[in-house]
């Protein structure tokens, strides 16, 4: 990273289940680290906290939470890493992250808790420099070797939780950008897609961390 006051680069990968997320974000951590960068990659839920075991068994239905609950607790476990995502950015390095609020708000919103109530308990949480939502139709990411066997991995589910991320996608400011890559095609060019965004972020950026929806 070249000097000056620049930090580092917030980057946010979304998506429905199986659209292609944690491999994408796998190959481009690789493609970072070639390129120099000092790179974190996260990944939320985080399932290895406390709040995240809880979290873990909800999602495996091992437990039964009310769905407001539920929901804090993936917040909460946003929050629980959110002084170390601003550390990590100030002192430079690019931080890479599988889910984030919006997925928070996605999946409650989907279930039929209200959106601005979903909203709320993530606002002025470190904000993203670019979120890239892998697009894929809910038809297209089951024929990928179906869905597995976690809470929210049903067609119909994942079909209201796109609409919800369109929803987001429509009222994300020009300055948190949102971007929508097509994640059906081939897996290479999703690579190259994301690849042509994330570049000019590699070499830092300008100006402090936001926050979200601040
Ligand atoms: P996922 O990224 O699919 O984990 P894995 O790669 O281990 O399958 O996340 C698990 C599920 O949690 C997924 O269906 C989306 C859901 N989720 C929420 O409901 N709220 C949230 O805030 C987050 C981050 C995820
Ligand atoms: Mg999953």
């Amino acid at each position: 990273m070249s000097a000056g006051n620049k930090r580092g680069a917030f980057i946010v990968m979304e998506g429905l289940d199986r659209s292609g997320k944690s491999t994408q974000a796998a190959r481009l951590l690789e493609r970072l680290q070639r390129a120099d960068a000092r790179v974190k990659l996260l990944k939320f839920p985080d399932r290895t906290t406390g709040i995240g075991i809880t979290i873990d068994s909800y999602l495996r239905s091992e437990s039964e939470l009310d769905d407001r609950a539920i929901h804090l607790l993936f917040s909460a476990n946003r929050w629980e890493l959110a002084s170390s995502i601003e550390e990590s950015l100030r002192a430079g390095s690019t931080v890479l992250c599988d889910r984030y609020a919006f997925s928070g708000i996605a999946f409650s919103a989907a279930k039929g808790l209200p959106y601005e109530w979903c909203r709320a308990p993530d606002i002025s949480l470190p904000a993203p420099d670019v979120t890239i939502f892998l697009d894929i139709t809910p038809e297209k990411a089951k024929q990928r070797g179906g869905y597995g066997e976690e809470r929210y991995e049903k067609e119909e589910m994942q079909r209201m939780v796109r609409e919800v991320f369109q929803r987001i996608g429509s009222e994300t400011s020009r300055e948190q950008r949102w971007v929508v890559v097509d994640a059906g095609q081939d897996i290479d060019l999703v690579t190259e897609d994301i690849w042509r965004i994330v570049e000019p972020l590699v070499s830092g950026v300008l100006g402090p961390v936001t926050r979200l929806w601040e």
